[in-house]
């Protein structure tokens, strides 16, 4: 296909990066992903299979990540669209009621992963002068909620990174932190119980969602986007 991209999407076994898996392969785009569960990247290969490829890798790992975006970028170059998807929450509790333990994995995951997802797939790409950037964010990375707090700073702090390394990149590219809207998945269920089944199946939002982050480019560099879904700014 002529205008096919290279997606590289973290957290890609279940939710909304499953779900956008399967709306870019059905596009004609090629999908490269991550995620912990080997179980679910195995099936993930099966469903799929080449060019696609789906790896095991914890992004919170710098030394995993480096492996993973060396052996990408030897037999597949830079991806046209890195998409940093992979989160995590905390169980709804006060800020003191929760371990550091707890906190940490937070941060490590979705905003230190972020960061390393960057730092060892973005050289390659800036070296091209192309590609898009989009760090997944939240409703709560522009507003916040009680117990949410290690996820709302997490959030708040990838506004911030990706504000910063918007201001970094060639006129070329774009970093863009990104609202999804509200959409139940596993994560929504720990965060909202029953009311989550109120709100869209990750299929329908993919629908929506693929088409728009498809036209993403340099125009939108650093830009507070949101997934023009119904809810998405409540
Ligand atoms: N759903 C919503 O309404 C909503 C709203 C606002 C923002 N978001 C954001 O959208 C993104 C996707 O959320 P979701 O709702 O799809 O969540 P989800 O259903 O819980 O899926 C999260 C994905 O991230 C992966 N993941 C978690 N930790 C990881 C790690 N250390 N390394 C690699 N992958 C990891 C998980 O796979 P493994 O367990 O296999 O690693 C899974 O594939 C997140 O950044 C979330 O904050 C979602």
């Amino acid at each position: 296909m002529p205008n096919s991209k290279l997606v590289l999407i973290t957290g890609i076994t279940r939710g909304l990066g499953r779900a956008m898996a399967e709306e870019f392969v059905r596009l004609g785009h090629t999908v490269v992903g991550c995620g912990r569960s080997t179980r679910e990247i195995g099936k993930l290969c099966e469903r799929f299979g080449k060019p696609n490829d789906f790896y095991p890798v914890d992004v919170s790992s710098d030394d995993e990540v480096k492996s993973w975006a060396s052996v990408v970028l030897t037999s597949r170059g830079a991806p046209d669209l890195l998409l940093n998807n992979a989160g995590l929450v905390n169980k709804n509790a006060r800020l003191w009621e929760i371990s550091a333990r707890e906190f940490d994995g937070v941060i490590d995951v979705n905003l230190k992963g972020a960061a390393n997802v960057i730092r060892h797939f973005a050289p390659e790409m800036v070296k091209r002068k192309s590609g898009v950037i989009v760090n997944f964010s939240s409703g709560w990375g522009r507003s916040a909620d009680a117990e949410v707090a290690p996820y709302c700073a997490s959030k708040w702090g990838i506004e911030g990174l990706t504000a910063s390394l918007a201001e970094e990149l060639p006129s070329t590219m774009a970093a863009i932190p990104l609202n999804p809207g509200i959409i139940n998945t596993e994560m929504l269920q720990s965060a909202f119980g029953s009311s989550s089944s109120n709100y869209m199946a990750p299929e329908a939002w993919a629908k929506i969602a693929v088409p728009f982050l498809l036209e993403l480019g340099p125009a939108e560099n650093g830009k507070q986007l949101t997934v023009p879904v119904r809810g998405a700014n409540d």
